[in-house]
């Protein structure tokens, strides 16, 4: 008998579900036991559900292939199956928040890769090196939900794990200003080449609803808990240009930052690459053994070079200089289908079960 915690994936058949599967592969702690879609792919087999939307660079795990996909929609015959579940869901957002927490009254924890739960106050959303203490508002959202075990836990959004890390790292110089354009990848809108040929050679100045998200967020990341809740940090101000660029996976970051204490480049470096969390300390699985790399080279960080570092759950800093306005401007970049989706979320699930909050239902 494996004494693995059974996981199942919301959405496996879709591109961040697909992350998720290719993730745990071999996970020394979750074994993916359940897929889950839509009524279109219920009942097929994992293999037959997915078919030729397989979008990962390695071949399908041959313990999914058989698996027979249920409905998302069953909740109480798909957590039965489960310890616990990941979901990547693409409905409504009602729709999304009412199934969540339905499986989480099921008494079933979902560590969730959308963004429908990202502003319920007593949810955290967690970047497990920044804000891992925000897990303690999971017993006042239990008692909310009359649950015992179940809860919901969400990770932010994939554009601004490639600033937010590096402005946490210099918190103590007081970060104040900060101006933000993103380069994004196509597999952050599900996408590939084959199935959004118009974004070959192409650059779309528009992401339905991720300025927003990449303003805000990082403020809640900051914020602090409170009766139960998460109150956002007010600073600093985040203004931000969120556009499509014609690549498949990583999201780039220009950066320009004011600062209430203006350090040095060097304190800045410093502050990037001994920048350690939680994850690190317990040495998790999904864990990067370095979370912040700073590259010297004028050319770098580069998508196609540094996109997988620390395969994938790294951020590569670059081009940190003074600024003519600002006081200094840098380039990020991240994955943003591993950090960014799921594996922040897998990392999440880890530093649930290393705290005590994912355990095996029986
Ligand atoms: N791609 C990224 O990098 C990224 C990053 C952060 C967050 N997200 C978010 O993650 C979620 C999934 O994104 P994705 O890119 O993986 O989307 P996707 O490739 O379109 O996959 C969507 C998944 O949801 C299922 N689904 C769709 N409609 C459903 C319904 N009515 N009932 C039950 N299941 C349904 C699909 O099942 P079928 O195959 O049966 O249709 C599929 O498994 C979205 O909310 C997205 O905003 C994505």
């Amino acid at each position: 008998m494996s004494e693995k915690l059974k996981v199942g994936i919301l959405g496996a058949t879709g591109m961040v579900g697909q992350r998720f599967i290719s993730l745990l592969e071999n996970h020394p702690w979750f074994e993916v036991v359940t897929v889950a879609a839509s009524a279109r792919s219920a009942g097929k087999t994992y293999e037959e559900a997915v078919g030729s939307r397989w979008k990962m660079d390695t071949p399908m795990p041959e313990a999914v292939k058989k698996l027979v996909v249920m409905n998302v929609n069953e909740v109480e015959k798909v957590a039965g199956t489960v310890d616990f579940l990941f979901s990547a869901v693409d409905m409504s957002k009602d729709e999304i928040r009412a199934i969540e927490e339905a499986y989480a009254k099921t008494e079933t924890p979902v560590v969730s890769n959308n963004s429908a739960h990202r502003w319920t106050p007593d949810v955290p959303m967690v970047i497990p090196e920044i804000n891992p203490e925000h897990f303690e508002v999971i017993e006042s959202q239990k008692k909310r939900l009359g649950t015992t075990r179940g809860f919901i836990a969400v990770k932010p959004n994939c554009s601004i794990q490639s600033y937010a890390p590096a402005l946490s790292a210099w918190k103590e110089f007081e970060p104040k200003e900060v101006v933000v354009t993103t380069y994004q990848a196509i597999s952050g809108a599900g996408k590939t080449f084959r199935d959004w040929p118009e974004m070959e050679h192409n650059v779309i100045p528009f992401i339905s609803g991720e300025e927003e998200k990449s303003e805000k967020e990082p403020l809640r990341i900051w914020g602090k808990v409170e009766n139960g809740q998460i109150i956002p940090a007010t600073s600093p101000k985040i203004t931000c240009q969120c556009v499509r660029v014609s690549v498949l996976n990583g999201h780039t970051a220009a950066v320009f930052v004011n600062f209430g204490k203006k350090p040095t480049k060097e304190q800045l470096i410093e502050a990037l690459v001994s920048y350690r969390g939680l994850p690190q300390e317990l040495e998790l699985p999904s864990a990067p053994k370095q979370f912040i790399q700073y590259l010297e080279e004028d050319n770098r960080p580069q998508v196609t070079m540094d996109v997988d570092f620390e395969k994938g759950m790294g951020v590569s800093i670059g081009r940190l200089r003074e600024d003519t306005l600002y006081d200094y401007k840098f380039i990020g970049l991240s994955h943003n289908t591993v950090r960014g989706a799921a594996g922040g979320a897998v990392l999440c699930a880890e530093t649930l079960k290393a705290k005590g909050y994912i355990t095996p239902k029986h």
